[in-house]
């Protein structure tokens, strides 16, 4: 019998600590930055239905000559594609323009908007295409602790990989972070650039001067350090090389709490109609 420890483990393995994110990113620009990304040595991959970019991932994975059994490919599933009928019909959709018979890990992007579709219903066909072999892992997006909890009651916290979030040094949501832990839930940090609000803080830039380093790199080094998987997108070559080094920066305990200190409840993504009531 797995015991907590055992799916901390599991979990902490599961979900790769460093990979590319792909959102807003479209046609050729999403190509430049995957294949820039696969070049520099990214790995992980996380793109989405509505992004409406799965395709061009596809071909700059299959252009780029990197082995699919090298990477790790995340994918989420948009809100219309909940009802058991549908969400393992769609995730074959998207593994097709992904050029690929499964992906690593598929998220439930957002909760169902008024609850149309009962957490148990998709969490349970999100499970389904686990069985099938479509999906390797299977989580959640932008989940309070309540739907957190009713997603746990329905398949088990053992098969729920990450709770991807909007977190960043403005927004550093412990609440949901500190539940997913205990449950042995990994975080998985969105937007921890806060879309490039970070880049010119005056703290982090004092500590990424101590380190010869950028503001991108200590704010990604923070997040790793704090055990969170992040997802920078860059469309840069020189911003995706540089943001991969974050991983061999390591911060001082007081550098952490500098930065530990500059939460102040900023959120950046809160779409109407989409948003749980936020912890
Ligand atoms: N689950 C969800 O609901 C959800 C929501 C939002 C995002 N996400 C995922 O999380 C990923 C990351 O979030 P994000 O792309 O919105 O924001 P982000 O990674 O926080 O920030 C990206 C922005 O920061 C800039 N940037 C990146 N590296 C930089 C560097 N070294 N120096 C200066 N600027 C730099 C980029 O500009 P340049 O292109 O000029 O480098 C871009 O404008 C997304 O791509 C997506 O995959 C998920």
């Amino acid at each position: 019998m797995a015991t907590n420890n055992d799916i901390n483990d599991i979990n902490d393995t599961t979900i790769p600590a460093f990979g590319l994110g792909t959102f807003r990113l479209k046609g050729q620009v999403v190509i430049d930055s995957v294949k820039n990304g696969l070049d520099v040595g990214y790995r992980v991959i996380d793109t989405a239905q509505i992004y409406g970019n799965e395709a061009e991932v596809g071909q700059a994975i299959a252009e780029s000559g990197v082995a699919r059994k090298d990477l790790f490919i995340t994918t989420k599933i948009w809100t219309d594609n909940y009802a058991k009928d549908k969400l393992v019909p769609s995730l074959k959709d998207s593994l097709a323009k992904l050029r690929t018979d499964h992906v690593d890990l598929t998220l439930i992007h957002w909760p169902s908007p008024g609850n149309a579709v009962p957490v148990a219903e998709f969490m349970g066909a999100l499970a389904e295409a686990k069985t099938l072999g479509l999906t390797k892992h299977i989580g959640v997006s932008n989940f309070n602790i309540a739907l957190m909890k009713e997603a746990i009651a329905a398949v088990g916290a053992e098969n729920i990989a990450t709770n991807q979030i909007e977190l960043h040094p403005y927004l550093q949501n412990r609440k949901v972070a500190e539940f997913a832990k205990s449950q042995g839930i990994h975080i998985t940090s969105y937007m921890t650039l806060a879309y490039g609000k970070v880049i010119a803080d005056p703290v982090i830039e004092a500590i990424a001067k101590a380190h010869n380093a950028t503001t991108a790199q200590v704010t990604l080094a923070w997040a790793m350090q704090l055990g969170y998987a992040v997802i920078p997108s860059s469309t840069k070559r020189a911003n995706l090389e540089g943001n991969l080094k974050a991983q061999q920066l390591k911060l001082s305990d007081a550098e952490m709490a500098q930065m530990a200190a500059l939460d102040r409840d900023e959120r950046l993504t809160d779409p109407a109609g989409l948003s749980p009531a936020w912890d």
